[in-house]
């Protein structure tokens, strides 16, 4: 077994395929904010709760800690360079996308496989990061295939027989 050294952990953590995400909110004064987040996982269905974590370096730290709440958005297949757009820092991640406000002025983005409208209810610290649990307030779903990370790439989902049967 190995101590966790940065780039051994990051490759062993690597061994666990997520979809990809981006989550978005707003700022103040009604500026729109999102970042990719593969960190996403269901928490609780009663009460419906999520998480994800944000490093606390990421530029949009502050408006994701203030603002409330955010918008889930569970990548389609096709949507890798949405995926890397959103990932990558700057001012302008919206732009060519025809995103709309929801109610409390958060962005949807226009595509997606799953959305989820959250409620920030707990923050808590996780080391160099923070980790965000909102309540689903609403949410859609779309029976589209779905982006997959895995090993620091993109992959394909293998379609295959259910787990469980029922599950
Ligand atoms: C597939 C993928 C998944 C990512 N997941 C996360 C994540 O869960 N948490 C995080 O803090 N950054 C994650 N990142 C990196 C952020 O998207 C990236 O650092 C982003 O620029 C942060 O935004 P900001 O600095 O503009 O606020 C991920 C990047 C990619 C490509």
């Amino acid at each position: 077994m190995s101590q966790p050294d940065t780039r051994e952990f990051r490759d062993a953590l690597g061994q666990f395929a997520t979809g990809v995400t981006v989550m978005t909110t707003a700022t103040e004064e009604g500026k729109p904010v999102g970042v990719t987040a593969s960190s996403f996982n269901s928490v609780s269905l009663d009460p419906p709760l999520v998480l994800w974590s944000l490093a606390k370096s990421a530029a949009s730290m502050r408006v994701y800690e203030k603002s409330g709440g955010f918008n889930v958005h569970i990548l389609a297949a096709h949507q890798e360079e949405i995926s890397n757009q959103f990932a990558r820092p700057g001012d302008d991640k919206f732009r060519d996308i025809d995103w709309k406000p929801c109610d409390r002025g958060y962005p949807v983005l226009p595509e997606y496989a799953a959305l989820f409208r959250c409620e920030t209810k707990f923050q808590y610290e996780g080391g160099d990061h923070v980790i965000f649990v909102g309540k689903v307030m609403e949410y859609e779903t779309r029976n589209s295939p779905v982006l997959v990370f895995h090993q620091g790439a993109y992959a394909e989902l293998k379609s295959g027989t259910k787990a469980g049967g029922n599950l």
